[in-house]
């Protein structure tokens, strides 16, 4: 696959038929590039919670399609009753998994447009819910785009960069978030060699964007996540760009577990430390970073997953949350598709909507 493929690469999109939704199964990759083609609601389900669907912009599109598929199904006879089931369906999907804002984001966008379709015929409603869930994938696509021209302005020619889990292609539409600059500036003839963090337990770096920026043809160099502070001494680093699930008012952010680490390690090395989102993943309604939930995972992710055989005790008791939080001060900007932010991010944060 090239740079051009990469980057045209649909993790996520509604079937020819138009009744289901195709992705990726990004737990087969990089051995297996197998297709789902999804629209049960439990097969929908599981697609998000065992993360074949995963990154924050990427489970929004994929609820936004998913509601549509299960709106299409519907057999109620009369509007209340369908958007009982709308909403019914709505908040399953949405207990898939807390943290990423965009999943509730996009599945509240897709029952208020089947509110405000109230009292056209049902051929209508869904032509509307249709229309919704295809411009939010539209709309993820220009705003990746808009935050790798964005992200592109904060590097140089030559710099080497570090990052954590996925926040390329597959987690998003297209240029990804984190990614974003590193494959817009390699296709403008720039060259960054990339770090990329293996990020235990789920491997998400060493699986999926090692896979993409090879493919892409980006200069990487795969590390264990407690192999980031040795790099950073050696001034291998010039900049860190991770991405993000729930970026809450005050700046504070989820992100994959281990994101707070690298950033604590790069306030120590003075290395700047950049999170990446679409304004999507932006939860004003979250104070800070202490009201948002994590997600905690089952333990033989970390006990047996990847190994032949357990590599612990049956009765060791485990740790897995999904994800951590990165206090604001430890954030040089978060640069989202409307412009980069800065301290003080409740002020720089709120001025996106306005
Ligand atoms: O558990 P995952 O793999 O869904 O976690 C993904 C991340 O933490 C990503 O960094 C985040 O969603 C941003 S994707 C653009």
């Amino acid at each position: 696959m090239s740079i051009r493929e990469i980057k045209h690469l649909d993790s996520v999109r509604l079937s020819k038929r138009g009744n289901s939704v195709v992705i990726i199964d990004q737990t087969r990759l990089p051995n297996e590039t197998v297709y789902l083609d999804l629209k049960d609601p439990e097969d929908l389900y599981e697609a998000i919670h065992q993360l074949r669907v995963r990154g924050a912009p990427a489970i929004g599109i994929f609820a936004g399609y998913a509601l549509y598929c299960l709106a299409l199904q519907s057999t109620a006879e009369d509007y209340p009753a369908f958007m009982e089931e709308v909403r019914t369906q709505a908040a399953y999907l949405n207990s898939s998994r807390p943290t990423a804002v965009n999943l509730s984001w996009a599945l509240k966008r897709m029952v208020a447009k089947a509110e405000a379709s109230a009292g056209k015929p049902k051929t209508e409603i869904l032509q509307d819910l249709k229309e919704e869930c295809i411009a939010i994938h539209n709309e993820d696509i220009a705003m990746c785009k808009a935050i790798a021209e964005y992200g592109l302005t904060l590097i140089k020619d030559g710099d080497g960069i570090l990052t954590h889990c996925n926040a390329g292609p597959l987690a998003t539409s297209r240029y990804g978030t984190a990614l974003g600059p590193i494959l817009l500036g390699y296709e403008r003839g720039m060259d960054f060699h990339v770090f990329v963090d293996e990020t235990r337990p789920l491997l998400q770096g060493a699986r999926l964007t090692s896979y993409e920026l090879e493919e892409a043809g980006v200069d990487i160099t795969l590390i264990c996540d407690n192999m980031a502070s040795i790099v950073m001494s050696k001034g291998w680093v010039q900049a860190c760009f991770v991405g993000c699930d729930r970026v809450a008012a005050n700046g504070d952010t989820a992100n994959k577990i281990g994101t707070s680490g690298v950033a604590i390690l790069a306030k120590y090395y003075d290395i700047p430390f950049y999170v990446l989102g679409p304004t999507s993943t932006i939860d004003l309604a979250t104070p800070t970073g202490a009201d948002i939930e994590i997600e905690l995972r089952d333990p033989n992710e970390i006990k047996e997953k990847w190994y032949e055989k357990p590599m612990v005790l049956p009765q060791t008791r485990c740790y897995n949350p999904a994800f951590d939080v990165t206090p604001h001060e430890l954030i040089d900007a978060i640069v989202t598709d409307r412009g980069i932010c800065r301290a003080p991010y409740t002020e720089s944060l709120k001025a996106l909507f306005e």
